[in-house]
């Protein structure tokens, strides 16, 4: 038996634990920012800009301020001036509402009617009358725009000579592959109760960054960060909509301030797709160049994305490249286009989903091209040192996840050539693609409470946005403490807890995680001090490393008969609780290793060559992301990640108005997601490799990289069914031709 797994047997990191909220979900007991039953509250609905560009003429609030229940109407005329938010490290904030009349997109809030019912403020926001000037907007993707209009703050990478090494190669492939816009879809849409209380700003939030709500708010009402409280215990799924401030959380603030009452905004599904970001369509070229054998001498990709004329937002779209194979001669560019659209945003695997799926249907073609299995192509490409950096990996995993899933899929049985695998009437198709996220990491604070009866609660500012947070923190701080879960509470959600970073990037729980290992060693350490020169102890001079606990009785390793409980410590000392942080931070071990997640992704589909009719059959998901800290979590997070991705590959498109800039199918008829019965069973595999390098608790992170490479993976599978490359997503029947 391995070290690794001998050590998740005994401890409760690494079980299967459910989740500690489940039952309160369940039940309906637990508490969504929408939901909390506050006296007094008022309604806001939001009045939206029906063109793209241009500013507004005329207002005419009157009618709206007339009718019945209404308090208040809020538009730039009368809006208080806000300050602007501050930059944080992922960039700027949205700017502040109201604060003029000019409109940069069509759907930007242009006021707020404020009423003491819902259907009364959403009666009386079809009544504001406003007239426009209007200007003809650009909101399509014109690559050739790209270079003349917005010099990306994303630097080219290069190594070697790109272009020379691609004319010279053996054998190339060349190709353009585009992605469409896709929005946020969270169950539960965005909403904000704001609560002013004299000068104190309370915010129920719909939020993944807790933390940066508060210094958005505080900065832009000018207050002190102490003077704005963010509570948001639950959040009804998230998948980057909630890691900027937007502009609707300060519209009600604002409104609540006015009105002098609590006020609930909810936005619409619809609203949904016009104020918390999207993931922006791209136009990708990759060009590959290999030797016979299929070694890669060159890789070029360049890529292409929109953004917003009032906002700054890009992503790591070609980000992955230059870690995923060796390669000696590189480059990778990234471009973006100003339109008059509302901003894009991070969304799950934001940039890699887009960029992986060129590349990896590029090394398809490739494969192809060399007469060469798909498989053993990225084999012989593996690094086995960062390729950029020429450091070591910290650990990388991704052969363990080419054989394990292949082994589990049953890869060996494929027929290679297109069209040669069938099931009946229906053609048969098997692709792979791999896949690759960064490992981030960024310092994090919590806090772990020992209490008299030997429980513990354990605190941080985090959100969890579904992932199993509070799941996973209870685990870390059961092994740290020595106590069962069940006998530990852990509370979050809250900025008057510890702060933490934004619940995204996948980056929670090693960032977290380790704060809370800290804090609840720290706790340990704290007891051990307090016996220290205590006679009655049996545990009088023992240090951390010599102990060891279990179900809250510390006992000596040497002699485990010589120990007392917790509970029996804090009673002999009078204590009623015991308290102490933890704060972590990364060190220097990004300087030292090469770093990232990875994954290989093993997809089937069945193509009925009549109606062109599509179907995901089969899909193995292989990943090596550190240590597994709940097995139960941790496939859920990666069968999540694996649904988003058959949905980028066959279902999700945004379409806009070309003329009118407004997207058509903003509701959940029109813009497809993956419904049970488009889902087929998901295997999902984990490489056990627990990587203490990189942080305390020796784990990576999930929250995106299972997304990453589903598409490609079924495109390629598609060509392997049918002989035509998919190289626009999604993949609908209408392109089987
Ligand atoms: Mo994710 S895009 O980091 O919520």
């Amino acid at each position: 038996m391995r070290t690794s797994e001998k050590r998740q047997q005994q401890s409760v990191v690494g079980q299967p634990l459910d989740r500690v909220d489940g039952r309160l979900k369940v039940t309906g007991m637990a508490r969504y920012p929408a939901e909390f039953p506050l006296a007094n509250l008022a309604h806001a609905v939001l009045v939206q800009s029906t063109i793209a560009r241009g500013r507004i003429r005329e207002m005419d609030t009157a009618a709206a301020e007339a009718a019945p229940g209404v308090h208040a109407v809020l538009t730039h005329r009368n809006a208080p001036r806000l300050q602007a938010g501050p930059p944080n490290f992922l960039g700027p904030t949205a700017p502040p509402p109201l604060q003029d009349d000019r409109i940069s997109y069509n759907g930007q809030h242009v006021a707020v009617v404020i009423a003491e019912t819902l259907e009364q403020a959403t009666f009386a926001a079809t009544l504001v009358s406003i007239t426009y000037e209007q200007e003809t907007p650009r909101v399509l993707l014109d690559e050739k725009l790209a270079q003349s209009l917005a010099p990306s703050s994303v630097p080219d990478v290069v190594r070697g000579e790109p272009d020379a090494a691609l004319a010279a190669a053996a054998v190339r492939v060349e190709g353009t592959y585009t992605t469409p816009t896709e929005h946020h879809n969270p169950l539960a849409p965005c909403a904000t109760i704001a609560v002013w209380d004299g000068d104190q700003l309370i915010l129920y939030d719909t939020t993944q960054w807790i933390d940066n709500v508060r210094t958005v708010m505080a900065a832009m009402f000018g207050l002190p960060d102490a003077q704005v409280r963010v509570i948001a215990p639950f959040v009804g799924g998230a998948f980057g909509s909630g890691l900027r401030c937007w502009p609707h959380v300060a519209l009600v603030a604002m409104a609540a301030r006015r009105v002098g009452r609590p006020v609930k905004l909810v936005l619409t599904r619809a609203q949904m797709y016009t104020s918390v970001g999207y993931r922006p369509q791209t136009i990708q070229h990759v060009a590959l160049g290999a030797t016979r054998d299929g070694q890669l001498v060159a890789t070029i990709h360049e890529g292409t994305e929109p953004t917003a004329m009032h906002d700054d937002y890009h992503e790591g779209l070609v980000r992955a490249t230059p870690s995923l194979y060796a390669c000696p001669h590189l480059r990778t560019s990234f471009r973006q286009v100003r339109l008059d659209v509302g901003t894009p945003t991070w969304m799950r695997a934001p940039g890699e989903a887009q960029g992986i799926f060129a590349l990896e249907t590029a090394m398809d073609e490739l494969a192809y091209a060399l007469d060469l299995d798909p498989v053993e192509l990225r084999v012989r490409n593996d690094a086995a040192v960062h390729p950029q950096s020429g450091q070591p990996w910290s650990s990388r995993g991704l052969r363990e996840c080419y054989a394990l899933g292949a082994e589990r899929f049953g890869w060996e049985r494929r027929t290679r050539a297109p069209g040669s695998m069938r099931d009946g009437q229906y053609l048969v198709g098997w692709g792979v693609a791999s896949a690759l996220y960064p490992y981030v990491r960024i310092q994090a604070a919590a806090r772990a409470r020992l209490l008299a009866d030997g429980s513990a609660i354990v605190q941080t500012g985090a959100t969890d946005i579904g992932t199993g947070t509070s799941t996973i923190m209870t685990q870390i701080a059961a092994d740290a403490l020595g106590l069962p879960a069940e006998h530990i509470r852990c509370e979050l959600g809250d900025s008057s807890l510890p702060a933490t970073p934004p619940q995204g990037g996948s980056n929670l729980a090693a960032s977290v995680g380790s704060a809370v290992h800290m804090a609840a060693s720290a706790v340990l350490g704290q007891v051990l001090a307090l016996v220290r020169d205590d006679d009655a102890s049996p545990l009088r001079g023992a240090s951390a490393d010599v102990v060891m606990v279990r179900n809250g009785h510390i006992a000596l390793k040497r002699d485990p008969s010589q120990g007392e409980t917790y509970a029996a410590i804090l009673q002999r000392h009078g204590l009623r609780e015991i308290e102490a942080w933890g704060r972590a931070a990364p060190g220097d071990e990004m300087q030292r290793y090469g770093t990232g997640i990875f994954g290989a992704r093993f997809a089937e589909v069945r193509v009925d060559p009549e109606l062109g009719v599509i179907r995901v059959t089969r899909l193995v998901s292989a990943t090596a992301a550190g240590r597994i800290l709940n097995e139960k979590t941790a496939r859920s997070q990666i069968i999540g990640g694996t649904v988003g991705g058959i949905g980028m590959a066959l279902l999700e498109h945004t379409v806009m108005d070309a003329n009118a800039g407004r997207i058509v199918n903003a509701n959940l008829a029109e813009y497809l997601v993956p419904v049970h019965a488009d889902i087929p069973t998901i295997d999902v595999l984990f490489v056990d490799e627990p990587d203490f390098s990189l942080n305390p608790i020796g784990v990576k992170g999930l929250g995106e990289i299972g997304l990453v490479g589903v598409a490609p993976a079924i495109a390629n599978a598609v060509y392997h069914a049918t002989g035509l490359r998919m190289r626009d997503l999604p993949i609908t029947l209408d392109k089987l031709q």
